[in-house]
């Protein structure tokens, strides 16, 4: 998989892929990210990108020409799969949509910055617009990564344990059963005797059934859809 981020603060998403399982999956060639930084697409004086709004109004709008040239030159190098606006008002992020976008070869993130994009960067480019939640970002960078970070996770080979992505919680729209490790007694609290049992199917229906018990209780929603 290549995933090419355009933004125009490639800072905010240095640290992310510099640690930990994304670093190691881009090491393992199991995904490449470029990042591109939308001013080196301008040509006005002081690397202009954005401009006032058309019809008066508070804050910035990014310009479609730059927008357009840096896509452009991508899609002219290989096929994107998808052309991803991260945007407050987008479709709001969940397990089964990274699952399907981690099927996928090549991918662009578009970061909005100020207001966001002139609209004809929408109707031109963009394939999804994807939101990681309701609530507003400084732009699209976090959010970038975070959408990043649940995609390349469940490529086969990143995670160390094949099978631990798909005993993540929401695959199955429930929540992950509560989890222990040593000691088995810590200040009067004991780990449930079926967990030290060496009972394996046992274990595992103590764990669908917390599992079921606590998404009830927490995210009783999640039961509900489909
Ligand atoms: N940009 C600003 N806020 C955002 C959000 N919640 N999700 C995606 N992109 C954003």
């Amino acid at each position: 998989m290549r995933i090419d981020i355009i933004t125009v603060v490639p800072d905010l998403l240095k640290s992310p892929f510099e640690a930990s399982i994304l670093k190691r999956a881009i090491e393992k060639k199991l995904v490449e990210i470029h990042i591109h930084n939308l001013r080196d697409y301008t040509t006005l004086s002081y690397k202009q990108i954005d401009d006032y709004q058309y019809g008066g109004g508070a804050g910035m709008v990014m310009m479609v020409e730059p927008i357009d040239k840096c896509i452009s030159k991508l899609k002219s190098e290989r096929d994107y799969d998808e052309v991803i606006y991260l945007t407050p008002d987008g479709e709001v992020l969940n397990q089964a949509m990274a699952n399907t976008l981690s099927l996928k070869g090549n991918l662009i993130m578009l970061c909005g910055h100020y207001k966001g994009v002139d609209q004809r960067v929408r109707d031109l480019f963009i394939t999804r617009e994807i939101s990681i939640g309701d609530y507003v970002l400084s732009g699209g960078e976090l959010a970038a990564a975070v959408l990043c970070d649940s995609i390349i996770r469940l490529i086969p080979g990143v995670l160390g344990n094949e099978t631990s992505a798909l005993t993540d919680a929401f695959q199955d729209n429930l929540l992950s059963p509560p989890i222990y490790t040593r000691p088995s007694t810590y200040k009067g609290l004991e780990v449930p005797k079926v967990l030290l049992s060496g009972h394996q199917r046992k274990v595992d229906e103590w764990r669908d059934e917390k599992a079921l018990e606590r998404t009830k209780e927490l995210r009783p929603d999640l039961l509900k859809e489909d």
